[in-house]
């Protein structure tokens, strides 16, 4: 008999995804041997994501992160995706099966709590491409697929699709309120962008910088040795793509990402979520047909490369508790 509790802590652990803006937009039900995953709508950001794809994305990535959670404790899971047509807000159920927990999936857990998104200027050194496969592997063991911007003009085309990205936001009514809304929270809050955990972009940037801008930026850029050249590192840029584009797509994708990020943080790399280039739909279908050339829809990018030499350490972020995101048993 699997024991409540035990529920109750793989969904703690779950509470540590990654989410836009850190807007944890899920609600969670325990029941007796399975555990719902519910969208928060409450939480969502209408003008950034319209579609509500980064919102459904985010809650992939929690539910992901229960699976891990489940599978280190020896709990094999079975996992029903949207289990309700009459209720869209119902993402999924997991419910234990019998056997024991992947083992694929428990080898990420320690990587739940070592995990950051990290803003700052990452290493010379490339990321070597059986690594790059790796990761690719755990993007479509997670249903979805993940395609790396390689080349330099495959790259610089990714680079003006992100900054036009930007560039189509800012002169979007409600975008600047939504994300000072989330980076300017009062002292003791459980969710948002802290500064502490943005930097300014890096001086010495060729061409423009791949990350969003934040209002707020108070995290230091790793030291740069003198004599060393420009400050454009060796961070890859892969984007998360899936057949189709319906929130079941969404959530793989989010689980993928969720995977993608673990993996990544496993080997002891740095990673960025970057969502810019997909919540604006002319920069989405530009980097689609444009960039990528693929049927498959961009669904995030992820920058992935070594940290920087004498980077710091990152703040942990901050979370909302479990007893704040539990629906009624
Ligand atoms: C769907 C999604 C989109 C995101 N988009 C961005 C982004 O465009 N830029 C960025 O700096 N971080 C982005 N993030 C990272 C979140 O801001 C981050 O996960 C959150 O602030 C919590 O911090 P942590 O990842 O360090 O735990 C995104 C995360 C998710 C899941």
């Amino acid at each position: 008999m699997i024991q409540t509790t035990d529920l109750g802590v793989a969904v703690e652990h779950a509470l540590r995804a990654p989410s836009v803006h850190n807007t944890q937009p899920w609600r969670w039900r325990i029941r007796p041997e399975a555990v719902e995953l519910h969208a928060d709508w409450n939480r969502h950001l209408p003008v950034t994501d319209p579609d509500r794809r980064d919102l459904v994305l985010s809650c992939g990535a929690a539910l992901h992160h229960v699976q891990v959670a489940c599978a280190v404790r020896g709990l094999a899971v079975e996992v029903d995706r949207l289990p309700d047509p009459e209720d869209p807000g119902h993402l999924a159920t997991v419910a234990i099966g019998p056997g024991p927990g992947d083992s694929a999936d428990a080898a990420l857990f320690p990587a739940i709590h070592r995990r950051r998104t990290d803003r700052r200027r990452m290493s010379h050194r490339p990321v070597p491409a059986g690594y790059l496969r790796k990761l690719a592997e755990q993007a479509r063991r997670a249903g979805a697929l993940l395609v790396p911007v390689t080349g330099a003009l495959m790259r610089q085309r990714l680079t003006a699709a992100l900054t036009e990205a930007a560039r189509r936001q800012e002169f979007t009514p409600g975008y600047g309120a939504e994300l000072q809304l989330w980076t300017r929270r009062y002292a003791a809050a459980r969710d948002g962008v802290a500064a502490a955990s943005v930097a300014p972009p890096p001086a010495g940037l060729t061409g423009s910088s791949p990350l969003r801008r934040f209002p707020r930026a108070q995290l230091s850029q790793p030291r740069q040795p003198p004599g060393h050249g420009p400050a454009d590192d060796a961070a890859e840029l892969l984007v998360i793509t899936t057949a189709g584009d319906g929130p079941l797509d969404w959530l793989r994708a989010g689980e993928a990402t969720s995977a993608v990020l673990l993996a990544a943080t496993r080997m002891e790399l740095a990673t960025t979520p970057l969502s810019q280039a997909v919540e604006a739909e002319l920069s989405r279908r530009e980097l689609q047909h444009e960039v990528l050339h693929v049927p498959e829809h961009p669904q995030l990018i992820i920058r992935v490369g070594w940290p920087a030499s004498g980077a710091a350490e990152l703040p942990v972020t901050p979370r909302r508790d479990l007893s704040s995101v539990l629906l009624p048993s």
